[in-house]
C-alpha cells in the first residue's frame, strides 16, 4: 500500500480494484493495467472485494456484471451505500442495453462494453480516478472547516514551550486522563482547559465550568452534587449539580485552590469511584467525565501547608500542564500583539498598524505581571489610540495602574478605568461631538464635562 500526501498526489499510481469470476480475463485485465502502471488488487467474488472497501478508498472500482452469487448491479449498490461516490465501472455484455440503462438510472458511475478495448478501459480509469481525487479533497477541506480553527490559531505562539503544550494538548485530548492545569494569572489556564475539550474526543459532549472561587462555601455541595426536593430548608425543587450536567463531557474545576477542604474529600470520592448522590438522595448516578483542574498556587505547597488535601494533590498529579509566564517566552509576544491588536481593530472597527521595532523591544523587555491578558488589554488599548500618543511605549508606562488584574486596585478604581476608556472611545467615534457622546452615553452634559475633567481628557484630541 502507497501513502500519499496531498504534495505527492499527482505521481501517486492509480489504484483499481478488478472484480470478474473468469480468471483468464482477471489475468489478462490485471497485466494489462499493470502494464501501464496501474496498481491492480483483484477478486474472483464481489462479497470478497466488499469486504475491503471502506469509505474514502482511494480507488476505482471495475467489476464484471454476470457473476455469481452477487452479480456487478448489486455490488454496486453495496459499494454505493459504503461511500456514495466510489467510482464503479461496470462491464456488460455486448447488446445489454438495458441493463446499461437500469444501472445508469440507479447512480452507478459508468459502463463499459464488452468486448473491453483496453485504452477506452484506461481512459475511462483515469478519468474515474481523476475525479475521485477531486471527490476526496474537497472532503478533507470541508472536514478541516466542520474542525474549526486548529489549535494553531487558539493558543497562538511559536517558542518551544507553546509547540510542547500545543501537543500535550493533542496527546490529551486523545486518552482524557484527569488533569491539573497550573500557571500565573493571565497566562491562559481557561483557554488551554478549552482547548483540551474541544480538541479532545468529547469534543461533542458538554464542557461544565465551575469557578470554585466564586462559590459560597455552604452552596458548594448542593452546587456541584445538585439535590433532591426538600433536601434541606430552602430546598423548593430538584436541582442538578454542575457535575452531572458534565455528565459524558468535561468538568472544569478553575481556581481549585479555593475549594473547601471539607469539599475536597467529597470530590475526591467523586474523582475515585465515578459516582453521585444528589444531596438528599440515597440514588448513586454513575458518572462519565473528564476532570481538568487549574490553579494558580503550587498544590505540593499547599498540601504542605495543610491547605489542600493531599490524597486529592495526588490524585491530580497525574498529568499536569504547566503554563510559562509570558516574560519566559518574550518571543510569542509579536504575534500575540498581532493577534490581539487584529482582533481589537475589527471589534472596533479601527487599523491595525505594526507597533515599530522599538515599541516591540519596549514589550520583549516589560515585564508582563499580568501575563497574556495584560498584552491583550495593551493591544487593545493602542488599537483604540489611548495614551498620548498610539505607541506601545506610552501604553505601557501606565500599564501596570491599569491593565492588570494583579496590581492591587480596588474595584472603584478599575471602574473608573473603565469609564474612562469609555468615554474615550466614545468620543473618538464620534469625533469629538460632545453632543454624540452625551446621547450615546446618556449622560447629561454637565456630567460628561465633570468626568472628561476628572481623567484628564481633552476634547480637541479627538476632534
Ligand atoms: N496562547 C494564547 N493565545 C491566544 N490567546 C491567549 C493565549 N493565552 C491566553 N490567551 C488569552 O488571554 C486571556 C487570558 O487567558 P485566560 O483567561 O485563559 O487566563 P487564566 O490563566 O485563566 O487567568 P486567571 O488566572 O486570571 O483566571 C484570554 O483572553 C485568553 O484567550
Ligand atoms: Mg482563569
Amino acid at each position: 500500500m502507497v501513502t500519499e500526501t496531498s504534495e505527492s498526489r499527482p505521481t501517486a499510481p492509480v489504484r483499481v480494484m478488478l472484480i470478474d469470476d473468469e480468471e483468464p480475463i482477471r489475468r489478462a485485465t490485471r497485466q494489462w493495467l499493470n502494464l501501464a502502471g496501474i496498481e491492480v488488487q483483484d477478486f474472483s467474488r464481489a462479497r470478497e472485494a466488499l469486504a475491503v472497501i471502506e469509505a474514502d478508498a482511494e480507488l476505482v472500482v471495475v467489476s464484471d456484471i454476470k457473476m455469481p452469487e452477487m452479480d456487478g448491479l448489486a455490488f454496486a449498490k453495496a459499494c454505493r451505500a459504503i461511500d456514495p461516490d466510489l467510482p464503479v465501472l461496470l462491464v456488460t455484455a455486448h447488446g445489454d442495453v438495458g441493463m446499461a440503462v437500469e444501472a445508469m438510472r440507479d447512480g452507478v458511475y459508468d459502463f463499459i462494453e464488452k468486448p473491453v478495448e483496453p485504452d477506452l478501459l484506461l481512459d475511462r480509469i483515469q478519468r474515474a480516478w481523476e475525479k475521485r481525487q477531486l471527490v476526496l479533497e474537497n472532503r478533507k477541506l470541508r472536514r478541516i472547516l466542520e474542525q474549526g480553527p486548529t489549535l494553531e490559531r487558539r493558543m497562538i505562539g511559536n517558542s518551544a514551550a507553546m509547540v510542547a503544550l500545543r501537543k500535550q494538548v493533542l496527546q490529551l485530548g486523545e486518552t482524557p486522563v484527569d488533569v491539573v492545569i497550573n500557571g500565573a494569572t493571565g497566562t491562559g489556564k481557561e483557554l488551554v482547559a478549552r482547548c483540551l475539550h474541544d480538541f479532545s474526543v468529547r469534543r461533542q459532549q458538554p464542557f461544565v465550568a465551575v469557578n470554585c472561587g466564586a462559590i459560597p462555601e455552604n452552596l458548594f455541595e448542593s452546587e456541584l452534587f445538585g439535590h433532591e426536593k426538600g433536601a434541606f430548608t430552602g430546598a423548593t425543587g430538584q436541582r442538578i449539580g454542575k457535575i452531572e450536567y458534565a455528565q459524558g463531557g468535561t468538568l472544569f474545576l478553575d481556581e481549585i485552590e479555593s475549594m473547601p477542604l471539607n469539599f475536597q474529600i467529597k470530590l475526591l470520592r467523586v474523582l475515585q469511584e465515578r459516582k453521585l448522590e444528589r444531596v438528599g438522595s440515597n440514588r448513586e448516578i454513575e458518572l462519565d467525565l473528564w476532570v481538568i483542574a487549574a490553579t494558580k498556587v503550587d498544590l505540593a505547597d499547599a498540601s504542605a501547608r495543610g491547605d489542600f488535601r493531599e490524597d486529592l494533590y495526588y490524585r491530580f498529579n497525574v498529568a499536569e500542564l504547566q503554563l510559562p509566564k509570558l516574560a519566559q517566552r518574550v518571543e510569542d509576544i509579536p504575534s500575540l500583539f498581532d493577534f490581539f491588536g487584529h482582533k481589537a481593530a475589527l471589534q472596533y472597527q479601527r487599523d491595525y498598524l505594526e507597533p515599530e521595532s522599538d515599541d516591540l523591544a519596549a514589550m520583549m523587555d516589560y515585564g508582563w505581571p499580568g501575563n497574556v491578558r495584560q498584552l491583550r488589554n495593551v493591544a487593545e488599548r493602542y488599537v483604540l489610540g489611548m495614551g498620548s500618543s498610539r505607541r506601545v511605549r506610552s501604553i505601557l508606562g501606565q500599564s501596570d495602574s491599569v491593565a492588570t488584574e494583579s496590581s492591587g486596585q480596588g474595584l472603584s478604581e478599575r471602574v473608573q478605568q473603565f469609564e474612562r476608556q469609555l468615554i474615550i472611545q466614545s468620543l473618538r467615534k464620534h469625533q469629538g461631538s460632545i453632543q454624540a457622546v452625551t446621547e450615546a452615553l446618556q449622560l447629561p452634559r454637565r456630567t460628561l464635562n465633570n468626568k472628561m475633567k476628572q481623567y484628564q481628557i481633552v476634547r480637541k484630541d479627538y476632534l
